[in-house]
């Protein structure tokens, strides 16, 4: 099964991953803006959110007035989050597209891919690529926001990556990886196992398995790509959206993600 297919479960995704905190990592992204972005407009308040999967950020983004736009190469995931927009009473665009390359109408002040969304894009090519059409579709001055796996977690443990979550009396178990999955070692692309269990109240299981190349990257590689690309006017490191101000990318406790910031 391919990401596209493992993706399609959409509902199974949201309730896989909506454990998370979206509105600190919403006034994170804020925080970043007003203080590394050089907007000449400041009231400018446009927001992309890349592979956004059901688009919560999209979402609290349009919760709070901005304009908000959700990119997706899945058809499902983009129908999902339209759903919960509707349900929602917001107003979000949606655009099922290629990171790599696309084109929004309007160029937008923030943009952002997250919680490892990145290591979707397992080529240089592909990734100076993407990061060209970021530029593209960014006002001057604006920001990308990438939050990608530490680097800490580049090398295998040989553990399986399963962890389980309960959402409303669900139970789902996730898992994201397996200590078979095959490594390829000169393209540094793993060929990932995901699987989703959800445990349903009436007893009625779902379980989703695919498997997907992905890659994560180094801080140095992740340099000399943006370096490489030549789009971004200045960038920064950090460790976790979990703290503003922002603290470096280093080996503390506090550094749980690899969170680049970059300015074009
Ligand atoms: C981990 S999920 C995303 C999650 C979302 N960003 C979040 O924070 O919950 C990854 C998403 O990336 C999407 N995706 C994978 N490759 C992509 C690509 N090349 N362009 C756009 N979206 C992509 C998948 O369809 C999926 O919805």
């Amino acid at each position: 099964m391919s990401a596209k297919k493992f993706y399609a479960n959409a509902q199974a995704y949201d309730l896989a991953f909506s454990d998370r905190e979206f509105d600190t990592e919403c006034d994170f992204l804020i925080y970043c803006l007003e203080k590394y972005g050089k907007l000449k407009n400041q009231d400018e308040k446009s927001y992309l959110e890349m592979a956004c999967g059901p688009a919560r950020h999209a979402r609290e983004f349009a919760k709070r007035g901005w304009r908000s736009v959700g990119l997706d190469i899945s058809e499902d995931m983009i129908a999902y989050a339209f759903d919960e927009t509707k349900k929602e009473n917001l107003n979000v665009e949606y655009l099922v597209a290629d990171m790599v390359k696309f084109k929004l109408n309007k160029k937008v002040a923030l943009a952002t891919t997250l919680m490892e969304s990145i290591a979707h894009l397992v080529t240089n090519e592909q990734m100076v690529a993407h990061f060209k059409s970021v530029a593209k579709n960014l006002k001057k001055g604006g920001l990308y926001i990438i939050e990608a796996t530490h680097p800490m977690f580049f090398f295998p443990d040989g553990e399986a990556n399963t962890w389980k979550t309960r959402v409303n009396g669900t139970h789902v178990e996730v898992t994201f990886g397996l200590p078979t999955d095959h490594y390829d070692s000169v393209t540094q692309q793993w060929m990932l196992t995901s699987k989703l269990h959800i445990k349903q109240k009436n007893g009625a299981d779902i379980v989703t398995e695919a498997r997907h190349p992905v890659r994560w990257y180094l801080a140095q590689e992740m340099r000399a790509l943006i370096e490489l690309s030549g789009v971004w006017s200045k960038y920064w490191f950090f460790g976790s959206m979990y703290f503003t101000p922002p603290k470096p990318l280093d080996d503390s406790e506090d550094s749980d993600a690899m969170v680049i910031v970059l300015r074009k």
